[in-house]
């Protein structure tokens, strides 16, 4: 382990760990982030993506591993943050050996960190690892893996919304609230299945047309719009981003119709200060990590053996935290997305700090 090229490190914002990974036989070049240990093991997925800069991928560890620290925390688990990128174009490079040597640096922190699938990574490539380390979470059902996490995911987004529609309309029921969905990718179509189920009319968009194929083939009751910037401006009780980041930006705030926003798609949020932007249109922003904290809590559940049934309780939950969040942001005179982080320090350093009592 060491650093695999010498750089001018801008240097962990208080990182517990980041460690440098390589093997140059296979071609893995890694580095994994543990942001916080205090409420457990560090959970959070591995990137696989061609960075411009070794800089580029530290930068991104960092943020992500610290983004899971504050998501592990509010979704109620006894986990911290980490993250872990593979500096690389996963369709030149991916091969069995170099997952393999990934998964023998991940067994070799011992159980510090757990990792789990992200972008360019896979439940298969999750089960490959496996046969180097303990410490995987995401693997296949067949490998005693919690399987694809968009399934929990979106019960949780589902969950996080009804919350914020009782914050706003006394009642969580979406029954006939128009709520548009952008990206009908795996979270949005179960996402669209349960809005369906709960009464509300859909309204959506993707630029796949496979993805619209399955609107009109699934659900023909479902409106489909242009692009994301026709379903922003459209008459529109609920807005979901469950496609990119940077879904609420100087562009779409302005333009939206929306009086709740709550959606799968992580940092929403396109630069500090869009929060407030969003408060003082008077619209509602669930935050992104603690509404898409069921696909976290899915892959958690492998580690104590996967129970489906278990996992979706915890996840319906996220309906609680959202409301407990959105009336500490009341109380505090806060956006909801200041007040979820201080809830999650809270925990972190309320449940954390009992390690300090001794055991004998
Ligand atoms: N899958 C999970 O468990 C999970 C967990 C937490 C957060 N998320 C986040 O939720 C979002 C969706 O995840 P997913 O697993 O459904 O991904 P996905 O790749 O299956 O789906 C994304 C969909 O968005 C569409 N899309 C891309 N650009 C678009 C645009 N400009 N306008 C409209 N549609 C566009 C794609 O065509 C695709 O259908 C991502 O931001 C992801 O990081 C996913």
């Amino acid at each position: 382990m060491g650093v695999f090229v010498s750089t001018d490190d801008p240097g962990p914002a208080g990182h517990e760990q980041v460690v440098f990974c390589q093997d140059r036989q296979s071609g893995l070049k890694a580095i994994i982030g543990i942001y916080s240990t205090a409420l457990g093991p560090a959970l959070g997925g591995t990137r696989f993506y061609p960075y411009a800069s070794e800089e580029a991928a530290l930068a991104d560890v960092l943020d992500l591993s610290r983004g899971m620290a504050y998501k592990n925390a509010l979704a109620g688990l006894d986990l911290g943050g980490g993250k872990a990128v593979i500096w690389g174009d996963p369709d030149q490079v991916k091969s069995e050996a170099l997952l393999r040597a990934y998964g023998r640096f991940v067994q070799s922190l011992g159980g510090r960190y757990y990792t789990a699938c992200d972008v360019g990574t896979y439940v298969a490539d999750m089960d490959v690892i496996a046969r180097e380390t303990r410490y995987v979470t995401g693997r296949s059902v067949e490998h005693g893996g919690a399987g694809d996490s968009s399934v929990l995911t979106a019960w949780g987004v589902f969950q996080g919304r009804r919350a914020a529609a009782e914050h706003v309309w006394g009642s969580p029921s979406l029954r006939g609230r128009r709520v548009g969905v952008a990206g009908l990718g795996k979270v949005g179509r179960h996402l669209t299945g349960h809005l369906v189920d709960d009464g509300a009319e859909v309204v959506a968009t993707d630029v796949d047309p496979r993805a619209l194929e399955w609107a009109r083939t699934n659900h023909p009751g479902v409106a489909l719009v242009a692009d994301t910037a026709a379903l922003v401006a459209a008459d529109i009780d609920v807005y979901a981003p469950c496609a990119l980041g940077g879904a609420l930006n100087d562009d779409t705030v302005p333009a939206l119709r929306a009086r709740v926003v709550a959606g799968a798609a992580n940092n929403q949020l396109a630069h500090p200060g869009i929060e407030k932007l969003l408060a003082d249109r008077g619209i509602l922003y669930a935050p992104d990590y603690v509404v898409n904290a069921g696909g976290v809590i899915q892959v958690a559940d492998e580690i104590e053996g996967f129970n489906f049934d278990r996992a979706k309780l915890r996840a319906t939950r996220i309906f609680d935290t959202t409301r407990q969040i959105l009336r500490l942001a009341d109380e505090e005179g806060v956006p909801p997305a200041v007040a979820a982080d201080r809830l999650a320090e809270r925990r972190m350093a309320d449940v954390g700090r009992l390690r300090a009592i001794h055991l004998g």
